[in-house]
């Protein structure tokens, strides 16, 4: 604390990220990040990029609005590019999420959120998933401003419908709907099919885990024209340039390459399958994921201790000490022998 801070800084309870160990050899599953290298096409795109970067690169990204409107049939002027998908989000906070009635969102998903909410001043109400830990939509028909929920959640993985998010849309024609695709890749149905028949609709994506590329900072928002501008004037009052030139090709080169898409997500989903079937043989109760990651207790050693085993034994995970998940592990999916031997130390810790 400084005499010099302004006074919301001593207001802010910053998010946490995952740790990015220093020493080789540990098993990173932890960020849910991709386990497999990048489009060897986006790789090319970006050191090609590289002979050019005496210049500003394009500050509305052009070519990469462009890429993504090919590639989920929408209009360029409908989609909305920042510095990953925790820019936009920001952004979307700022530019729309911030009226007297509250932002509702669940109680159990990405612990980003709160956090914006107290940077910029939003007010909001959290709605407690069931007890199977699902969104009901019923549970949302309160007042409020706008609605924001992950699909599939984190840190559960649990997907919800297309059809309940329409449903959703309907029931709140005069309220923000904003839906965070960050895994829908990995099984869920996106709801960009949805946003020409609802001007109340918002769906963020991102390119840091189906695309592997997280360190590349590529996000996006897919929406009806003057949801696209709010975000548009505060990312111009912010800062003109969140792409840099590296980014926006090889985002694009990223998009391009649809063989890669296929076959990382149906290698990923497969191993997913083998985890949860794992974990389930050692007893865990494994939440039916629809993303790259599994949510999982074990009903006789709890999640902080479960973690801490694991990560003396080099294999690093997510745990969340919060009250109605601290006993879970969030798993990200790795290569099929990141998670054999994720396997071989929980049989160890069990
Ligand atoms: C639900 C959700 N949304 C958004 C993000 C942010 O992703 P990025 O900023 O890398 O695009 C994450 C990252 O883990 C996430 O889990």
């Amino acid at each position: 604390m400084s005499r010099f801070w302004s006074p919301v800084v001593e207001t802010l309870s910053p998010y946490v990220p995952g740790e990015q160990p220093r020493q080789d050899g540990i098993i990173k599953l932890n960020t849910n990040e991709n386990p497999y290298p990048p489009s060897p096409r986006a790789l090319a795109a970006i050191a090609a990029a590289a002979q050019r970067l005496r210049l500003y690169p394009d500050p509305r990204a052009t070519v990469l609005r462009e890429a993504i409107a090919t590639h989920y049939g929408v209009a360029a002027e409908q989609v909305f590019c920042g510095n990953g998908s925790d820019e936009v989000l920001a952004h979307t906070f700022q530019a729309l999420l911030k009226h007297d009635a509250p932002l509702l969102f669940p109680d159990i998903t990405y612990s980003f959120y709160p956090v914006y909410c107290r940077l910029y001043g939003v007010s909001y109400e959290e709605v407690p998933l069931d007890a199977a830990m699902r969104l009901q939509i019923a549970d949302y028909l309160r007042p409020c401003s706008a609605i924001l929920f992950a699909n599939p959640n984190a840190p559960t993985g649990i997907a919800l419908p297309r059809q309940a998010i329409e449903a959703l849309l309907a029931e709140h024609p005069d309220q923000l709907v904003v839906v965070d695709e960050a895994y829908v890749d990995f099984g869920g149905e996106s709801a960009v099919p949805l946003v020409a028949r609802h001007d109340n609709l918002l769906v963020v994506q991102t390119l840091s885990k189906s695309r592997a590329l997280a360190g590349l900072r590529v996000g996006f928002v897919i929406g009806q024209r003057p949801l696209i501008e709010a975000l548009e004037r505060v990312k111009d009052s912010f800062n003109s340039y969140p792409l840099d030139a590296l980014a926006i090709a090889g985002a694009v080169a990223a998009l391009e390459d649809d063989a890669w898409f296929v076959e990382t997500r149906r290698r990923i989903i497969a191993s997913r399958e083998l985890l949860d079937r794992g974990l389930s043989d050692l007893g865990f109760e494994v939440l039916p994921s629809a993303a790259n990651f599994v949510f999982a207790r074990h009903p006789r050693r709890g999640g902080a201790d479960l973690a801490a085993g694991l990560r003396e034994r080099g294999v690093l995970v997510r745990h969340f000490n919060k009250p109605r998940i601290k006993d879970f592990l969030r798993i990200t999916v790795g290569t099929e022998e990141q998670n054999s031997r994720l396997i071989a130390v929980a049989r160890e810790l069990t």
